[in-house]
């Protein structure tokens, strides 16, 4: 897991489109009885006993295995997934749509198949997507209404203007990300709407899986890049525990050992992208959203760029969503949020759950206390394990997972950020523990109201800690 997970940009690319050649072959070798191909994760409420989405995408490797069943489960959660997605389109107004990522085609596919009126683009870098996808639409004679092309959506100028782009499980794979809004933002009508499926990061770092081309992005850098691209959040929608349930494996190793005798080695490299998104998704490291944008040419980026940030920060639960269908089956836009998932949106909002004393010696104990309970939590330690101050993250047991884990509960909890290459430097939790109670230091004054501007700025660093902590303590109990 550490060498698979990293949370900075060290690593060079190996290109999404080898990436998906590679997987696309055992992919479409192993998977011959479905319909259409989806390249994509179903959010399931339930786990149902003995499932395993690697029976779904590979079902040919699993024959003993009740596919009808699975691939029933998977095919119906895919088509609540997608009537969420669109459900705050009206399709009869829309006449030209783009896919930015279309994988084998199978949702432009849907779309002409279910409203005749429709044109429809599908961009996608690998090319042999694109050429089964197009045999695909030949064979179902929609070659007049669906156009595929093998090109970059982050680079090539998309060929048309559209009503509705939609981008599926695509915009985390591409690290030029501004290039690929910059796009969309060219082509989409003034109050065209965007829909997407993606993940995000929640803590402050960019978390990346190199073999599976996975570039998650921090939420706040998300609000930014849409307001940019002048795209409002109009929806947004947290899949994670159904997500998480998707790749809820309790047999995965043995799973992994029989698909690893008919793969190659990179093509199990990148299975192990998603598996480890469920652990992400699963301990609240990312988030799995759907969003519906519009976009609004005449907003301030700033406007844009507070509202995005109010949807990301408390999106709507899908299971209050989908609870809250019309007699026709139609889902609301927003629905009334569930105590419970209220409750979840203020706990993540949370930070400075410290209150650190005045006094240097005793709020440096604090702190030690409570990172040794954290770590303990985190690692799972025994209650005879001691955890030692002198040693380093690393001697102690910590990979880029755990390690994650942590840096997010000093985040919301402590409001200390803590990059993965410092939590991963040779240096001993003691000398952490100053650093962070400098950072703390720092943090405080910031966090104040902030002085006017004809005030001249706070000199944080020549303040004793006896001030600093003094003012920490104004400010957590305000
Ligand atoms: C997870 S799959 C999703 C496919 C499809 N949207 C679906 O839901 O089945 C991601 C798709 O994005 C495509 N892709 C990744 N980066 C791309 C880029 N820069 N331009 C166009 N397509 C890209 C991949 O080839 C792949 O088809």
């Amino acid at each position: 897991m550490a060498s698979q997970l990293q949370a900075s940009s060290e690593l060079g690319s190996v290109g999404v489109a080898d990436v998906y050649s590679d997987f696309g072959r055992s992919f479409e070798r192993f998977n011959t009885r479905g319909q259409e191909l989806y390249l994509h994760w179903a959010p399931l409420r339930e786990v149902p006993k003995g499932f395993s989405w690697l029976k779904v995408f590979y079902p040919d490797l699993f024959p003993e295995d009740d596919h009808v069943h699975f691939e029933h489960v998977y095919g119906e959660a895919l088509r609540e997934l997608r009537s969420v997605t669109y459900r705050a389109v009206d399709f009869s107004s829309i006449r030209r749509v783009l896919d930015i990522g279309c994988g084998y085609a199978s949702d432009l596919i849907d779309l002409a198949k279910n409203h005749a009126h429709l044109k429809l683009d599908g961009y996608n870098i690998t090319l042999a997507q694109v050429e089964a996808g197009g045999r695909k639409v030949k064979e179902r004679g929609l070659q007049d209404r669906v156009r595929l092309f093998n090109r970059d959506s982050s680079k090539d100028e998309f060929p048309d203007q559209y009503e509705l782009i939609q981008a599926f499980q695509v915009i985390h794979h591409i690290e030029d990300k501004r290039g690929v809004l910059a796009n969309i933002q060219r082509h989409l009508a003034n109050g065209g709407l965007l829909v997407a499926s993606d993940i995000v990061s929640t803590v402050d770092e960019t978390l990346r899986h190199e073999e599976s081309e996975a570039h998650l992005l921090p939420r706040k850098e998300w609000a930014q890049l849409f307001a940019e691209a002048g795209l409002r959040i109009i929806g947004c929608v947290d899949l994670s525990r159904e997500i998480s349930n998707f790749f809820d494996d309790r047999e995965y190793d043995a799973s992994m050992a029989r698909l690893k005798q008919n793969i190659t080695a990179a093509e199990s490299a990148f299975i192990v992208g998603p598996h480890m998104l469920g652990k992400l998704l699963g301990t609240g490291l990312a988030q799995y959203l759907v969003l519906t944008l519009q976009k609004e040419p005449f907003l301030s980026r700033d406007i844009l760029l507070s509202m995005n940030q109010r949807y990301l920060d408390a999106p709507q639960a899908y299971a209050d969503i989908v609870a809250h269908a019309d007699a026709e089956g139609r889902f609301p836009l927003e629905a009334p949020r569930s105590a419970s998932t209220a409750a979840a949106v203020r706990s993540t909002q949370s930070t400075g759950g410290l209150s650190l004393s005045a006094d240097p010696a005793q709020a440096r104990g604090q702190l030690k206390s409570f990172l040794e309970e954290r770590i303990r939590k985190v690692l799972q330690l025994a209650k005879e394990d001691t955890v030692a101050f002198d040693s380093t993250f690393i001697s102690l047991g910590f990979d880029s997972f755990t390690g994650l884990q942590l840096k997010n509960v000093l985040e919301k909890e402590l409001g200390v950020s803590l990059p993965m290459s410092q939590l991963f430097e040779d240096l001993s939790l003691d000398a952490h523990v100053d650093r962070m109670l400098a950072s703390v230091k720092r943090a405080a004054p910031a966090a104040e109201s902030p002085p006017a501007a004809t005030e001249p700025s706070l000199d944080v660093d020549a303040m004793s800690e006896d001030e600093v902590n003094a003012r920490l303590q104004a400010l957590l109990k305000s």
